[in-house]
């Protein structure tokens, strides 16, 4: 694999890709490079369908290998909810405000022993004419009783990782990196890269 596409238009996450492959001395172009409008409907319902349907469709329009991920957080309490709705939990304007507060609302009254969750991870990549590869990774933690902390996006505010006593958003982008869901998805993706290479 010399060239990937990853299927993302988040700098952040673009940049990320981009130092893991660098690595690998692989060449890594974004949706933003390629100019990329077409919306992909996600409708799987698991995460690994949802990363593997935006990764296989882009592939089949440039034949060339896709990296696509899927993410969001899941509740055990709510049956693994919000899950794959995650960023459109409260509505389909996907607003992170009313999300959270959908699930406060939902687990009012509820200990800290029934608040259990994970953020989940899952990245699928894509190849012409082989079989699609996921790694899948996690982040446990306990659903606060309030929004606390500013950084971060979606769920982070009301997020404590195990073993944390501060939620992912007064935390700084530095230490959510070091354990995030993403973070691990992509450490099995360094390993199993690095697997490949030490057979070649
Ligand atoms: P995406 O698949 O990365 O676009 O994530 C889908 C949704 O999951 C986001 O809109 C957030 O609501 C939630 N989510 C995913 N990752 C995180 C995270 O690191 N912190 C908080 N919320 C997240």
């Amino acid at each position: 694999m010399e060239k990937l596409i990853i299927a993302t238009k988040n700098k952040g996450k673009i940049n990320d890709f981009n130092q893991l492959f660098k690595k690998f001395g692989i060449e890594v172009v974004s949706l933003l490079d390629l100019d990329y409008s077409n919306d992909i409907e996600e409708t799987g319902s698991t995460f690994e369908e949802n990363a593997a349907i935006k990764a296989e469709t882009i592939v089949k329009q440039f034949n060339l290998p896709v990296l696509a991920d899927d993410s969001g957080l899941e509740i055990d309490l709510l049956n693994g909810n919000p899950g794959v709705y995650s960023a459109r939990y409260a509505g389909e304007n996907k607003d992170d405000k009313a999300n959270i507060h959908k699930v406060l609302d939902e687990l009012k009254g509820q200990s800290f022993s029934n608040r259990t969750a994970r953020f989940v991870c899952v990245l699928a990549l894509a190849q012409p004419n082989k079989s699609t590869i996921f790694k899948r990774g996690t982040c446990e933690g306990i659903i606060s009783e309030s929004p606390q902390g500013e950084n971060g996006f979606g769920y982070d505010p009301i997020f404590y990782p195990v073993g944390f006593s501060r939620t992912m958003a007064q935390m700084t982008h530095e230490q959510k990196n070091e354990i995030s869901h993403r973070k691990n998805a992509m450490t099995k993706l360094e390993n199993w890269l690095n697997t490949k290479s030490e057979r070649r």
